[in-house]
């Protein structure tokens, strides 16, 4: 009788798209483990190594990561800790196992000087902390040459279970008449929820290197928030301003959206709109009569 695959979800509890991604894998017939949040311990007396020999997970995903962008700019060791040495020590244990690791990158590793979408290939320019250290977790995991290493990047994201971008214009809609949102930085917003299936889509093709997944069209913060709350029925009215009117510590990309046609030529998927997959969200999940909403 052959072994039923065991998967290993790092941050599958808690986390924005960890959550998504064990719900996924679990639907799909899989034994899945999942972890909360790195504790100080990750790295001492071989604590992920016993993890990893304990489950001897076929995959791991990792979702682990230091994601609060401008608090990075203030803690910029402790993000490296997390976004790089992390990721180097979990590909070096993988190294020495029959295991796939699909981990999790992000956008902001481009400058956003481009004004269209972006190829895995495309030269990077970091431009915070966040993004730097992300991109030497990347690094760092591709200078090992796994066999088995597919590194996810994506940007934008918004689901259940955890606060995000969408979340909180919705929150605040309810209780204002105006949101004053920035308009000026382009991206690719993602439903958590599309974006834990086609990764572990893309696994299953057994898909290495980075490739690109995000939901498809383009949007700026005003765009997305005008149509969430449109979508949720709150009379709150957009207005859209620069980036120059609401300083943010860490600097993001005027323009991050993601070119995904390696990701549907590995899958055959095409990416559905965001529009279409935020309306999901804020329907079934987000909006303010959900049983819920977080
Ligand atoms: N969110 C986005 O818009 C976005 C965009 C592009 C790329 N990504 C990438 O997608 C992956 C998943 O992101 P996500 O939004 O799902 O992340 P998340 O929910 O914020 O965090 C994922 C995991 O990392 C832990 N974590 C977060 N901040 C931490 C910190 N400062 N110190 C230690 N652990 C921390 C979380 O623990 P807790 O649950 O306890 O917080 C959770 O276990 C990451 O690789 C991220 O870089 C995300």
């Amino acid at each position: 009788m052959s072994k039923t695959p065991k998967v290993l979800v790092l941050g599958g509890k808690g986390g924005l798209l960890g959550a998504s991604l064990a719900a996924v894998l679990e639907k799909s017939g899989r034994h899945v483990a999942v972890t909360g949040r790195p504790g100080r311990d990750v790295f001492e007396a071989g604590a992920l190594e016993d993890l990893l020999d304990k489950l001897e997970p076929d995959a791991v995903f990792n979702t682990w990561a230091y994601t609060q962008v401008d608090k990075a700019e203030d803690e910029p060791a402790e993000a490296r800790r997390i976004n790089e040495a992390l990721p180097a020590l979990l590909g070096r244990l993988v190294q020495e196992r029959p295991c796939k690791l699909v981990h999790f990158s992000t956008d902001f590793v481009f400058d956003g000087k481009k004004d269209s979408p972006y190829l895995p290939n495309d030269p990077t320019g970091p431009s915070s902390v966040y993004g730097e250290t992300k991109l030497a977790g990347e690094r760092a995991l591709l200078s090992l040459n796994l066999p088995n290493l597919l590194i996810v990047r994506t940007a934008w994201l918004f689901g259940p279970g955890k606060k995000n971008f969408v979340r909180t214009i919705l929150d605040l809609a309810a209780e204002r008449d105006e949101l004053r949102v920035v308009h000026d930085q382009v991206g690719s917003p993602t439903y958590t929820c599309d974006l834990a299936a086609w990764a572990v889509a893309l696994a299953a093709k057994d898909a290495t290197g980075v490739i690109h997944v995000v939901n498809s069209g383009r949007a700026s913060w005003a765009e997305l928030a005008a149509e969430a709350i449109r979508l949720a029925g709150l009379p709150c009215r957009v207005v859209p301003i620069p980036s120059a009117e609401y300083p943010q510590k860490a600097r993001r990309p005027a323009y991050s959206v993601l070119d995904t046609a390696a990701f549907s030529k590995a899958t055959g998927i095409t990416p559905r709109p965001w529009a279409q997959a935020l309306a999901d969200y804020v329907y079934r999940e987000a909006g303010p009569a959900a049983d819920n909403a977080d």
